[in-house]
């Protein structure tokens, strides 16, 4: 081993990712920021994409640590091993490789970058590893071919213990656990495409959940059981609730029932892991711990202390999981890396951003203001909408400002603006609030940071009707507070609006058009602008905007 050890991870599953961990730090990239294609699955061929923009792959590597689900690229084995063996330098000798099952990269991606010694952890998806498959320990035995759809654990640094795991046996007419849930309820009201989940936790609060007389789940320890009511309505509904092509209501009501049986399931299994640990801290992972509305109700009414859920929860964050395993449990080097913001992209590159800037065809003006925090303001506070493109880009699926579409929050006309004119997407998807997080409490009922927008608060109810663009209709918000020290142009920016305006919130969305994924370079970030009604695009140093604006916000 090298003095200063590398280790990639690499997420050969859905949201594919590659991370890149040394002592010092982590880089992560989801394939799906190359390609431009959402939740693209990881497959041969990836490891020259990730090469090509995360420069520390083309350095010798220590090790390799990879994971993949119930996805049968498993079966494939020898052809990764011999792509890696090509495509990548080892430290002194052969290809050095290792892999983990999927729920134990979910527990490395979350436990060992937390901010505890010790804390109990639970990771709840669709779908992991086969049993055959599983390369950790744990309390059962069962037939080889089932899959975990949930795992729980109690950690302490240098040590898990893997309480209990719920099984599934991969046939959708007969579902389990909390993962598979959620996967139904989406493809129920939106047949189309796959990740859609944030689509249902918008469009629940417009519902009544109990309309339709559903049940509740049924939750046996931690196991999550789904009732007969609710797997013969998935048999059964065909188009009944789907989105557009049933009312609106119909809809939102099944998105309602849904929501509150999901909500109080997960209640219940975390009660469930604390009385079984008594720990004071929560570690949680898995697609499912990206539902901000049962996340703020865990936060809220669970019994633990502290809470974290890494920015990265999904299957995109198992590449740094796979890493960090590598790192501390193959090498024994130790890891100081913790998970306190998500800017884990390439690092960034000025010559791009200025060959990008030189190259904008004449319908674009580009300007290099002395003050463009104060120019930005301008535009702003005007009605425009402005994109801000700076530093590494996100790990995860959300914008905390350094792929950001920015607007004012104030404004009544600016989430329609916004929804059908840069993001072409349906009216009823609220957007979200960045805050300076020292005022924070004061706008927003919450009692803690919310660095990586992974729950709704309450707007207090005296904002409300001045923030209405981005005040759900449930009186909830899906805040970002920003702090100096993570992110001081973006800090900046927030004082400089406040001073002009009084308000220290400004509506913040992903900066990518209709259904895309995050933008990563400056490039993709001016194609934005350009195909999009958005009016401008801050490039630090630079501001590019449009010759001819298209009309303002309301
Ligand atoms: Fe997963």
């Amino acid at each position: 081993m090298s003095d200063r050890p590398i280790v990639v991870g690499i997420n050969r599953t859905q949201d594919g990712s590659v991370a890149v961990a040394t002592p010092a730090g982590v880089h992560s990239l989801q394939k799906e920021r190359i390609t431009r294609r959402k939740h693209h699955w990881g497959r041969l061929g990836d490891l020259p994409r990730y090469a090509e923009r995360l420069s520390q792959l083309r350095h010798p590597v220590d090790l390799v640590v990879e994971c993949f689900s119930s996805d049968d690229e498993i079966r494939n084995l020898t052809d990764y091993e011999r792509e890696l063996a090509e495509l990548l330098t080892f430290t002194g000798g052969p290809p050095r490789v290792v892999r983990i099952s999927h729920h134990l990269s979910y527990l490395f991606s979350a436990f060992p970058p937390s901010p505890y010694e010790n804390a109990a952890v639970m990771v709840i998806d669709a779908q992991g590893s086969r049993v055959r498959d599983l390369t950790e320990p744990w309390p059962g035995d069962a037939a080889p071919d089932l899959l975990e759809c949930a795992s729980w654990y109690l950690c302490e640094r240098g040590r898990v213990e893997c309480l209990d795991k719920q099984l599934w046996n991969g046939d959708w007419a007969t579902p389990a656990g909390l993962g598979c849930f959620y996967y139904l309820l989406t493809r129920m009201i939106f047949p189309d495409g796959e990740g859609n989940e944030g689509k249902v936790m918008g469009l629940a609060p417009y519902g009544r959940p109990d309309a339709l007389g559903l049940p509740p789940l049924t939750v046996q320890g931690p196991h999550v059981l789904i009732p007969d009511e609710w797997t013969r309505l998935v048999a059964s509904s065909g188009d009944r609730f789907g989105y557009g092509k049933t009312s609106f209501q119909d809809s939102a009501d099944l998105a309602a029932a849904g929501r509150q049986a999901f909500e109080e399931a997960v209640l219940r299994v975390a009660d469930w892991l604390h009385r079984e640990t008594g720990a004071s801290s929560l570690c949680f992972a898995g697609g499912t711990a990206l539902n901000c509305s049962a996340n703020g109700r865990l936060m809220r009414e669970g019994a633990y202390d502290r809470v974290f859920i890494p920015p990265s929860p999904h299957d995109g964050g198992t590449a740094v999981g796979c890493a960090l395993y590598g790192l501390t449990e193959v090498l024994g080097a130790g890891s100081e890396f913790r998970w306190t913001n998500d800017f884990l992209g390439p690092d960034p590159d000025a010559q791009a951003v200025y060959e990008a800037v030189a190259a904008v065809p004449p319908d674009l003006v580009v300007e290099k203001p002395a003050d463009l925090a104060g120019r930005m303001v301008d535009l702003l506070d005007s009605g425009r909408v402005v994109g801000l493109h700076h530093g590494r880009s996100e790990s995860g699926p959300r914008a905390l400002g350094n792929r950001s579409i920015l607007g004012d929050a104030r404004r009544p006309g600016m989430q329609d603006f916004v929804n059908s004119r840069v993001k072409g997407r349906e009216w009823f998807r609220p957007l979200a609030p960045l805050v300076l997080a020292e005022v924070a409490e004061k706008v927003f009922d919450v009692d803690r940071p919310a660095p990586f927008m992974q729950f709704a608060a309450d707007v207090r109810p005296e904002f409300r009707s001045w923030l209405p663009s981005i005040t759900h209709v449930d009186g909830t918000a899906r805040l970002r507070t920003v702090e100096e020290s993570e992110t001081p142009f973006l800090y900046g920016l927030l004082r400089a609006f406040e001073a002009r305006t009084g308000c220290p919130v400004l509506l913040n969305t992903p900066l990518n058009g209709q259904g895309q994924p995050l933008v990563e370079t400056p490039a993709e970030s001016l194609d934005c602008l350009l195909t999009t009604d958005m009016h401008a695009l801050a490039l630090p140093p630079y501001l590019v905007r449009k010759r001819v604006e298209p009309d303002l916000a309301g």
